[in-house]
């Protein structure tokens, strides 16, 4: 369904005027029980959208929305193990990765909930095996240090959790490495001890060349160490991947590799093998948690209320922004500093799912789809881009996301910590009036001239929109429940515009055209032709010495 042939829709289009000319003051002020109606908790969340620019009327038709478009239905085709990535063919089940419950899911006539949990237990045995000291080097060292090597993914998802996590981490030390320039592997590697080093080669498909690149030169930084004996890959090389033709190519022991499924989509992967490095950090029992805590909110998604049902309210909200308020971006504001990784993370989850122009079945879309997301942790964007957020010209909502419990958090910063991020969605909401400003001046003494002078400066224009996300703790299970819910947020919103979210056939050209000019950059002359810009640039490149 066309969500611009649904009756919402065209309300919706009707009621934009007049909230654009609404102000949260005034809703404020107009309903002194707002505040208290418009929030609700589900998995250890709790979430105020009440600095929102919409009224009961607008979100009534936002729900009305995801009900003509058939959101309901499509989330249970996902869960289901349909085929719902029909361009590649393949069900959408990193659910099934956290089911904990006893229904069977069905992919290809076969329940995979018990190779799921087969496999699973395989990577907690390992992740025992490297976190007690069993797992030993090629001198028979223990290992101190884990580098996965991965991107997109096949490393965002791990590194956001692990760092989230960091206060609990207690096993070997954890390093990510994802990009092709060499500073970054080597930058890892220079103080780490190859002897109690290990890798983990973390790829789905096995053929992105980052990944290959890097994991190539760690094999030859070990291979130097143990004096070119080959017996020693299998103790510090482990792959986890779909591909174990292409891993045992590479030379890692079948033994040492941890595998997943093609019905897994990168960005939707940490649940699986791929999450092997947070189980290393943070134990099995953590990883558990995590997987709890992403099921508790697949239930929430699956069973409450559209209106009282985070991942919707999310979505629907973008969506009023989106498409009818004229928002193109969203920004994302986690004030725990462990969470820093978390806009990285979710830039991929939401914008390579719904960085997309055509319907699901192939016709283009004439409406807007994904927002660009970023952000950075509060306090800091406070002093780098909040000024934008006040008085630019944008209309930029913002996820505010805190966690008020989080071991190692001392006064009187968790103080001024929360102090601050309520502070900051108040006064996107609220603003300040010239009158304000003029009073304000005036007490201080400020000269009439001055003042007039600075007014206009100094007004916060206000009704700027944020959610509110307060976490009861940064534990595993609750970090479990709010990526969950980011990814049915994403979800919801792709149904709503029709969208595959699932595939990405736009990281196809570039990789393709890269490989044509690494041949160009290397080869003395021939090869693919390419614009006059890369041609011209080409010829710079090589006339520039390395
Ligand atoms: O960015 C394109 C992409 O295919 C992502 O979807 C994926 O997470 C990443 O590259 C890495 O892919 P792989 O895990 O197969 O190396």
């Amino acid at each position: 369904m066309n969500p611009t042939s649904t009756s919402a829709w065209s309300v919706l289009s009707s009621q934009t005027q007049e909230m654009q000319a609404t102000h949260m003051r005034d809703m404020f002020e107009k309903d002194p029980s707002r505040a208290q109606r418009l929030c609700t908790k589900a998995c250890g969340i709790y979430l105020d959208y009440s600095k929102n620019r919409l009224t009961d009327a607008v979100l009534d038709q936002l729900v009305k929305l995801a009900e003509e478009t058939g959101v309901p239905a499509h989330a249970r085709k996902m869960f289901a193990g349909e085929k719902i990535n029909n361009t590649e063919k393949r069900a959408v089940l990193h659910t099934a990765l956290r089911n904990m419950g006893d229904t069977p899911v069905m992919v290809g006539g076969q329940n995979v909930i018990p190779e799921v949990r087969e496999v699973r237990e395989r990577t907690y045995l390992f992740a025992r095996r490297v976190r007690s000291g069993e797992w030993r080097g090629f001198t028979g060292q223990a290992i101190t240090d884990v580098v996965n090597i991965g991107i997109g993914g096949s490393d965002l998802g791990p590194l956001m959790i692990v760092e989230a996590l960091k206060p609990l981490a207690d096993g070997p030390r954890l390093h990510f490495v994802s990009n092709v320039d060499s500073l970054h592997l080597n930058q890892t590697l220079k103080d780490l001890d190859p002897e109690r080093t290990l890798f983990i080669v973390a790829s789905k498909t096995f053929t992105t060349i980052e990944t290959l690149t890097n994991a190539r030169s760690a094999r030859a930084w070990l291979l130097n160490a143990a004096k070119g004996d080959k017996a020693a890959i299998a103790r510090h090389f482990v792959a986890v991947s779909t591909n174990a033709e292409k891993v045992s190519e590479f030379g890692i022991d079948l033994e040492n590799m941890f595998g997943f499924w093609d019905w897994v989509g990168g960005r939707y992967s940490l649940w699986s093998s791929i999450g092997l490095p947070i189980a290393v950090a943070i134990g099995p029992e953590g990883f558990n948690d995590l997987l709890a805590g992403a099921y508790d909110m697949d239930l929430h998604f699956q069973n409450a209320p559209i209106r009282e049902n985070l991942p919707y309210l999310l979505a629907l909200l973008g969506i009023w922004y989106n498409n009818f308020l004229g928002a193109s971006s969203h920004v994302v504001a986690p004030y725990n500093q462990t969470l820093h990784r978390l806009p990285a993370f979710l830039q991929q989850l939401d914008m390579e799912s719904n960085g997309k122009s055509v319907r699901a079945e192939g016709e283009p879309v004439h409406y807007a789809t994904g927002p660009v997301i970023w952000g950075e942790p509060g306090t800091n964007g406070q002093h780098a881009f909040f000024q934008l957020l006040h008085q630019g010209t944008s209309l930029i909502p913002v996820d505010f996301i805190l966690a008020l419990k989080q071991p190692g958090q001392m006064e009187p910063h968790r103080t001024s910590q929360i102090a601050n991020c309520l502070a900051q969605a108040s006064a996107l909401m609220q603003g300040k009036t010239q009158a304000e400003v003029q009073t304000e001046m005036r007490a201080k003494g400020v000269a009439e001239d001055q003042i007039a002078a600075l007014l206009t400066h100094r007004e916060f224009k206000g009704n700027r929109p944020s959610n509110m996300m307060l976490l009861d703790d940064l534990s595993p299970r609750t970090l479990g429940a709010l990526i969950a819910l980011y990814e049915h947020k994403v979800f919801v919103q792709g149904a709503i515009w029709g969208l595959n979210s699932f595939d990405q056939w736009g990281v196809e050209l570039g990789k393709q055209l890269a490989t044509g000019i690494e041949q160009r950059l290397g080869a003395e002359d021939g090869g693919q032709a390419y614009d006059a810009s890369t041609e011209a640039l080409i010829n710079y490149v090589r006339t520039a010495k390395p």
